[in-house]
């Protein structure tokens, strides 16, 4: 065998084991390639991701759910930079990246163009996009790339602090008045089908998850998750006691899943191609926030130049 054929064959070994591919292996630029794109679009969307709940910070309707929502969003940061960090592994430029999302030349979950109208909003985000992102993530944990594997675990830990946050929110304001409840029976109408719409497109559409699979970068397919996520939030949405959108959404004794209606994958186009309620205001809100804190990075350059320059010395 030539040393190429045997890094690939090793490299095949290591997937078939279930063993963990780390940055110091050799692996196929096909699989790095598709790795960068997977993870540099989650960071993406964890980053964009702040802004709609973010919106909601200073008009809390209390210091309690102020502190709450604000260490929520501050760890959506963080799992911002946990897969910045696991991209920067692959050999990508962190600047880069941060180009290419402001230029739109990377994309971020379709979910976030959507606008928070209400408080309500933010508890139907909790329990319903951090429950599907719960639901993509978890089986992410055995991703065959290492890094991003590690930062999955501690990513779904926060994660589902994220989704109780979020549920026990909806409790309190169904326990509330009638004009609480229909905020939040109206928040769920809002967000049910554009959730759905976060497993991504149906499996017979979507071109990267056979190769993702095989190499177990991905550990389910699109459709698989998306029929989870609907069985595990019926019964939470009766405890909750608001009405799923969805006439067409019943339980299938023969498959033992629920069936539920058609997603409208026109509008899922739209919004992933730029088209979307707000896709241009989160674009361009995070364009001004890198503008308005490039004194902060060059501030941090400068003192580590000179901490370097200390040492040197
Ligand atoms: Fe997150
Ligand atoms: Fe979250």
């Amino acid at each position: 065998m030539t040393p190429e054929h045997e890094l690939q064959a090793h490299f095949e070994r290591t997937i078939a084991r279930d063993q963990r591919i780390e940055p110091r292996d050799w692996m196929p630029a096909d699989y790095r390639k598709s790795v960068l794109r997977q993870t540099a679009q989650h960071a993406h969307s964890e980053i964009i991701g702040m802004q709609p709940e973010g919106a909601w910070i200073t008009r809390a309707p209390s210091l309690r759910r102020k502190a709450i929502l604000l260490a929520k969003v501050q760890d959506e940061a963080g799992h911002g930079l946990y897969l910045y960090s696991a991209a920067e592994t692959l050999g990508a430029d962190r600047a880069e990246l941060t180009d290419k999302l402001i230029s739109g030349a990377q994309k971020y979950s379709s979910i976030f163009n959507y606008p928070t109208l209400t408080f309500a909003d933010v508890g139907v985000i909790g329990w319903l996009v951090d429950g599907a992102a719960i639901c993509n993530q978890v089986p992410l944990c055995r991703s065959s790339y290492g890094p991003y594997a590690r930062a999955m675990i501690r990513i779904c830990k926060e994660e589902s602090f994220h989704q109780r946050q979020g549920y026990e929110l909806l409790m309190t304001m169904m326990r509330g008045t009638p004009e609480q409840r229909r905020m939040v029976q109206d928040a769920t109408d809002r967000w049910w089908w554009p959730s759905l719409m976060m497993f991504g497109p149906p499996d017979a559409d979507s071109p990267n998850t056979e190769r993702s699979m095989a190499w177990k970068i991905k550990r389910h397919t699109n459709d698989e998750l998306r029929q989870r996520f609907v069985d595990m939030t019926v019964p939470q949405a009766g405890a909750l006691g608001v009405a799923l959108p969805d006439p067409e959404l019943r339980w299938n004794a023969e498959r033992g899943h629920h069936d539920f209606g058609e997603i409208d994958w026109d509008e899922f186009k739209r919004v992933v191609s730029g088209d979307g309620p707000c896709n241009a205001e989160r674009v361009e809100h995070r364009r001004a926030a890198h503008e308005e804190g490039a004194w902060v990075r060059e501030a941090a350059a400068a003192h580590a130049a000179k901490r370097e320059e200390v040492a040197a010395a």
